[in-house]
């Protein structure tokens, strides 16, 4: 097992370990016991991922499961507000600690209510999925969507732990977890040739879920992130580059109505982005996203003046112009502004 350390930005006394390994739930307690005392443990967890619930309630004392549809349409308001009933009809107190069982919509999710529950309450985040694992259990950010417009109400509320057993992702389905490899390879693209190319290289052995290389290339990708998050925590500078991709992406998931998810539209937004900003590489980056059968082309029913209306809304939040990030090189990310006009002309 490896350890990589998040020292908190804002907090610099405090800081989350980030435990990655295979089969290390069994000791689920020892990691427990060294975040302090406890009154209660409350694991809320994806529906999905029940077994793994009960089996992590039996390790514990004083253990309470809640349970939450699997979706994103639970990260909202109203889960919000049902699962702080709960936790207050169970007893949660400002003691207690919220273990967040499942991929990115529950450790946001829970995440969230840790943050506002009794003003804040200690949270451990044990992701399910891979793009939990390397993305959204790492860096603090937590929120709910609010009607169509994703994580609109948010809080950054670090967790006191994250614990990454690579064993849970042995029953997520393959296009869930190549989809948790497009931000493995957007993270890579944008700070780590040699960790794009390794990508490369064993992408046979990561598919097959080969423990040395995953566990391999989770580490890389949280150490990666966790650096980013240490350099700049609130999306000011650094962090942006994590965007690569989303610009677009996030709009053909709008346009979409959210029938194409997350992964397949940051797929179709790193290539779209790529060839906007006539970028070397764009081959390259074709083949590793076809190779994982991730689509790489904008469909039809994505009109461009639609997604730009999209990209838009999201651009009053950031700024002016429309910024994406992209790899001028391979590991050498820069944020650029997109060319709105060279957009509608090349997807008309
Ligand atoms: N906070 C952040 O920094 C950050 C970063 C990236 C993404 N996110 C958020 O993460 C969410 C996406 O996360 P995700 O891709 O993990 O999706 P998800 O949490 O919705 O999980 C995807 C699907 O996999 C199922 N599942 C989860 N674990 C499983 C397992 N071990 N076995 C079988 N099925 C399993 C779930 O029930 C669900 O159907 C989005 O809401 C996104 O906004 C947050």
């Amino acid at each position: 097992m490896k350890t990589i350390i998040l020292h908190h930005p804002q907090a610099q006394a405090t800081s989350t370990p980030v435990h990655i390994g295979e089969g290390m739930l069994i000791e689920l307690h020892q990691f427990i016991e060294k975040l302090g005392n406890f009154d209660g443990f409350f694991i809320l967890h994806d529906a999905a991922v029940k077994t793994v619930a009960k089996d992590i309630a039996s390790h514990l004392q004083k253990a309470h499961l809640i349970s939450v549809p699997s979706g994103e349409a639970s990260k909202s308001l109203h889960e919000v507000e049902r699962i702080a009933s709960s936790l207050l009809a169970l007893g949660a107190t400002r003691q207690s600690l919220l273990l967040n069982v499942g991929g990115g919509m529950l450790t946001d999710l829970g995440g969230f209510v840790a943050s506002m529950y009794m003003r804040g309450i200690g949270c451990v985040h044990i992701p399910t999925t891979l793009l939990g694992m390397v993305d959204a259990s790492i860096g603090g950010k937590t929120g709910v969507d609010l009607g169509t417009v994703k994580n609109l109400l948010g809080a950054f509320h670090h967790p006191r732990a994250v614990i990454a057993d690579i064993r849970l992702l042995s029953t997520l389905p393959d296009t869930q977890f190549c989809e948790g490899l497009v931000e493995v390879i957007k993270i890579a693209a944008m700070l780590d040739a040699n960790f794009l190319e390794y990508i490369e290289k064993n992408m046979k052995k990561i598919l097959a879920k080969e423990s040395s290389v995953l566990l391999s290339c989770i580490e890389k990708a949280v150490s990666l992130k966790v650096q980013i998050v240490e350099e700049d925590e609130r999306d000011q500078t650094k962090r942006l580059f994590l965007n690569f991709g989303h610009t677009i992406g996030h709009a053909v998931e709008a346009v979409s109505d959210f029938t194409i998810s997350h992964g397949k539209a940051v797929s179709i937004g790193m290539i779209a982005e790529m060839q906007l900003a006539d970028l070397k590489g764009v081959d390259r980056m074709k083949h590793l996203l076809e190779e994982i059968n991730m689509p790489t082309v904008i469909p039809d029913t994505c009109k461009p003046q639609t997604l730009l209306r999209a990209m838009q809304s999201d651009k009053k939040v950031i700024s002016r112009d429309l910024r994406i990030a992209v790899p001028r090189e391979f590991g050498k990310g820069e944020i650029i502004t997109l060319d709105e006009e060279r957009f509608l002309r090349t997807y008309s």
